[in-house]
């Protein structure tokens, strides 16, 4: 509860510790939400905070957790509900990709991707969505361009990023009579520390057009906030995704195979 006994109601942004989640949170506290930031990066999300405050704004919750536990969903709720907050708008951004063959990579590497990208994601949407459907508010589910083409070479990836796509824009309808939005935010290659940890060389990525977190982070806020269902960035991105259904999967398969197995470290 805040001093007056009422609901604090926030705008929880997962994985705001770095890259877009970071921005989302930085243009959301200059458009005057109140935030809760999570991430595992205890000391990014203290920084962060830190320079929020430094604008004027209430100081962020900050909630450190690894979000791929099973048990993450539960313990994230008890720690709002510990501060008196609600959730209003959720933006489930927490995500990774591995590059590689599947068969070659981490099984238990893989499984952690899906519990973060698909269930941690699913977890959080269907556990705060009374509290958003109360607040009328907004869901901001962070997918990718993978997520209308399946990626030999991030086999996995690809496929946890059709799952929120999918879900988003079924969750979109399910939930329009409430009042609430659902946006799924699309990006192609973003400046960010995604690819190191996926393991893609930083040579790939001077060869590829890419976006600046800001810019995507701008293009998904906007989105989020005029209710779109679906919003994939960058004109080359749009245009890519616009003529995948004309390539059948006999020449695209082999053409991102070729791309993606060779790229990584
Ligand atoms: N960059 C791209 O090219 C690109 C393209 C399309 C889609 N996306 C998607 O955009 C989203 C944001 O990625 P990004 O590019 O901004 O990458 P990033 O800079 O690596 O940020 C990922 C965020 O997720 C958090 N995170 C990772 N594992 C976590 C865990 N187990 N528990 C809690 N938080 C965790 C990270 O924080 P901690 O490490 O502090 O936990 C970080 O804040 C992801 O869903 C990604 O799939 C990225």
């Amino acid at each position: 509860m805040t001093g007056d006994g009422e609901i604090r109601r926030l705008a929880l942004i997962t994985g705001a510790s770095g890259g877009i989640g970071a921005d989302l949170a930085r243009i959301m506290a200059r458009e005057g939400h109140d935030l809760a930031l999570v991430a595992r990066s205890a000391d990014k999300l203290a920084a962060l905070a830190l320079e929020i405050t430094s604008m004027g704004r209430p100081p962020p919750l900050v909630i450190p957790i690894d979000l791929a536990r099973p048990a993450a969903g539960g313990e994230l709720a008890a720690a709002l509900t510990a501060a008196g907050a609600q959730v209003s708008i959720l933006v489930n951004n927490a995500g990774f990709g591995l590059n590689g063959a599947a068969v070659a990579l981490d099984p238990a590497a893989q499984l952690e991707m899906i519990d973060l990208n698909v269930r941690l994601l699913t977890d959080l949407t269907l556990r705060f969505a009374p509290d958003i459907i109360r607040s009328r508010g907004r869901i901001l589910n962070v997918a990718s361009v993978a997520s209308f083409l399946p990626g030999p070479g991030m086999a996995v990836y690809y496929a946890t990023k059709a799952f929120v796509r999918s879900f988003s824009l079924a969750m979109s309808e399910e939930l329009k009579a409430s009042g609430v939005t659902v946006t799924c935010l699309c990006p192609g290659f973003t400046a960010t520390a995604f690819q190191a940890r996926a393991g893609i060389e930083a040579a790939t990525m001077a060869r590829v057009p890419t976006m600046s977190s800001l810019a995507v982070a701008h293009s998904g806020y906007r989105a989020m906030m005029a209710g779109r269902r679906l919003v994939i960035t960058g004109f080359a991105n749009k245009l890519g995704v616009a003529l995948l259904p004309f390539i059948p999967d006999s020449l695209l398969l082999p053409i991102l195979a070729g791309l993606q197995m060779k790229r990584h470290v």
